[in-house]
């Protein structure tokens, strides 16, 4: 194999070339040969389609990318939204904050009457990160920024076979991309970059043979791509225990609203108790209850949440007659996909209904 020391030009070229054969065609992206005929990039599909894709895989974020975008064309439709109406939008998607910045961040900007032009002015805006105020920079301006996310980390330890663990790594990992960056196309090839880690440079079995940046690579000199970028073992997932608590009648259950902000903070849920490391007694936990009654255990739900997994017993009972719920509200079952449930609800309702 020939091997081809780091000239960033000449990578820069080989990885805009494999893009412009190779790279995605995605609902928010205009694709260079769209940009030869004077097509730009729409600074509301490219600001909405990063902060859907901050943690979260660009298949899951496409049905939902489709969706906001019929029903909230443009910047102004979607600052006009109500909040509520966003979240019930972005139910399942995850992160939930996100929504709430989202909002924010379209008031804002309909408030300043146009989309940023600086990487400064996009960092002001809620929940916009040192990524995604470069990432939307490339994109929308060709701004030679330096874009890195998870997986241009993967390709860039692995190009330089760099032998420190994340997350220690994280600001060699960062330089070593900047002094790759490419000042021509600017946009084009942060989007490669990033596309080459999330078709070909992948985290378990990269296809080396169709990578434009194979003859360069240290870690496939080494013959050992996938030991890159190094990791510490991780310390294992800490458990949490709670109960959650679906009453329902023929045609509704009752659920409540978690405080703004924490975790899937805003969305609805069904009643319930505190999440805890250790496992709660029914009769302990029936002081979170909506009220009293013979609980029936109805399954067992667990849901991998970044920080902790969480296992919640599902209990349900039919609502007594008359009853009058002290906090929240009566949602008809066959709505109940207009309610802003996280993925962990309609768990816990899937169980139960
Ligand atoms: N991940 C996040 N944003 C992306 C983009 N614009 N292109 C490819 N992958 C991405």
């Amino acid at each position: 194999m020939v091997f081809m020391k780091f000239e960033p030009n000449k990578l820069q070229a080989s990885l805009l070339h494999w893009y412009d054969a190779g790279g995605r065609q995605l609902p928010w992206r205009v694709r260079p040969e769209q940009r030869a005929s004077g097509v730009r990039p729409d600074p509301y599909r490219v600001w909405l389609s990063e902060i859907m894709c901050q943690q979260t895989r660009i298949q899951t974020v496409i049905p939902y990318f489709e969706t906001f975008t019929k029903r909230w064309p443009n910047i102004d439709a979607l600052a006009n939204a109500s909040r509520e109406q966003i979240y019930q939008a972005w139910a399942g998607l995850g992160y939930y904050a996100r929504a709430r910045n989202l909002h924010a961040c379209a008031g804002e900007i309909v408030a300043n009457g146009q989309f940023p032009t600086t990487e400064a002015n996009w960092l002001a805006l809620p929940g916009i990160g040192p990524y995604t105020a470069a990432a939307v920079m490339a994109i929308l301006h060709d701004a030679p920024t330096n874009v890195v996310d998870g997986n241009v980390e993967r390709v860039i330890a692995r190009l330089f076979a760099v032998p420190t663990p994340l997350p220690a790594a994280k600001p060699e990992l960062r330089r070593l991309a900047g002094s790759l960056a490419s000042p021509h196309r600017a946009g084009d090839y942060a989007q490669a970059l990033m596309d080459l880690g999330a078709l070909v440079c992948t985290p378990k079995s990269p296809n080396c043979p169709a990578c434009p940046w194979a003859n360069a690579c240290q870690a496939l000199a080494q013959h050992n791509p996938v030991g890159f970028p190094v990791r510490r073992p991780k310390p294992p997932r800490p458990e949490r225990f709670g109960i959650a608590f679906v009453l329902q009648d023929s045609q509704r259950v009752l659920l409540r609203k978690r405080p703004e902000t924490g975790l899937l903070g805003g969305m609805s849920e069904v009643p319930g108790s505190t999440w805890l490391p250790d496992p709660w007694s029914l009769a302990d936990a029936l002081t979170f209850a909506p009220c009293v009654g013979p609980w029936r255990e109805a399954g067992q739900v667990r849901h991998v949440f970044t920080h902790f997994a969480l296992n919640l017993r599902a209990m349900t009972l039919p609502a007594p007659a008359k009853f009058t719920p002290v906090e929240g509200w009566w949602a008809k079952r066959d709505e109940l996909e207009q309610q802003a449930l996280s993925s962990l609800m309609r768990k816990v309702l899937a169980v139960c209904l």
